[in-house]
């Protein structure tokens, strides 16, 4: 398994763009804005804020939101290198299952930054999702 490095400058971007997108997220409900930011392996960055709902099951964490937006940019082989995840409220804020699964689907060696307890974590997607689901 190949370990995805970046550069300083390509994580300070990612953090950046990850920040400004929680600024314009949607989250009345929860009151916890979130931002993610993603760097494709073609060296485009694309961001996304969470976006809730009042039917709370309804509503779309940052992470996804900043993949479709990849998606629909680049087209389906649309391929993650980094996603950094931030949000507006002190200490630790991990991806949660659902968007690990839909990381992984886009970048199997994709490299993931987020606010551990002792500062930044940065893990490979495989470590933070082992055994994943896969229909092939
Ligand atoms: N949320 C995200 O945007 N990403 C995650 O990985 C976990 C949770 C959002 C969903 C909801 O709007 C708020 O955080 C509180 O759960």
């Amino acid at each position: 398994m190949l370990t995805t490095i970046i550069s300083e400058a390509e994580r300070i971007r990612l953090l950046d763009a990850a920040r400004k997108a929680l600024a314009r997220a949607y989250a009345p409900y929860s009151k916890i804005k979130v931002g993610a930011a993603m760097l494709t392996e073609k060296g485009q960055v694309f961001s996304g804020g969470n976006v809730e709902n009042a039917s709370y099951g309804l509503s779309l964490c940052a992470e996804r939101a900043a993949i479709a937006q990849a998606v629909v940019a680049e087209g389906p082989g649309m391929q993650i290198k980094a996603l950094a995840v931030v949000s507006d409220q002190p200490g630790p804020f991990a991806p949660c299952g659902a968007c690990r699964q839909v990381i992984k689907e886009f970048g199997p060696e994709a490299l993931v930054i987020f606010p551990g307890a002792e500062g930044l974590v940065e893990a490979p997607i495989s470590e933070l999702l082992p055994l994943a689901f896969r229909l092939r």
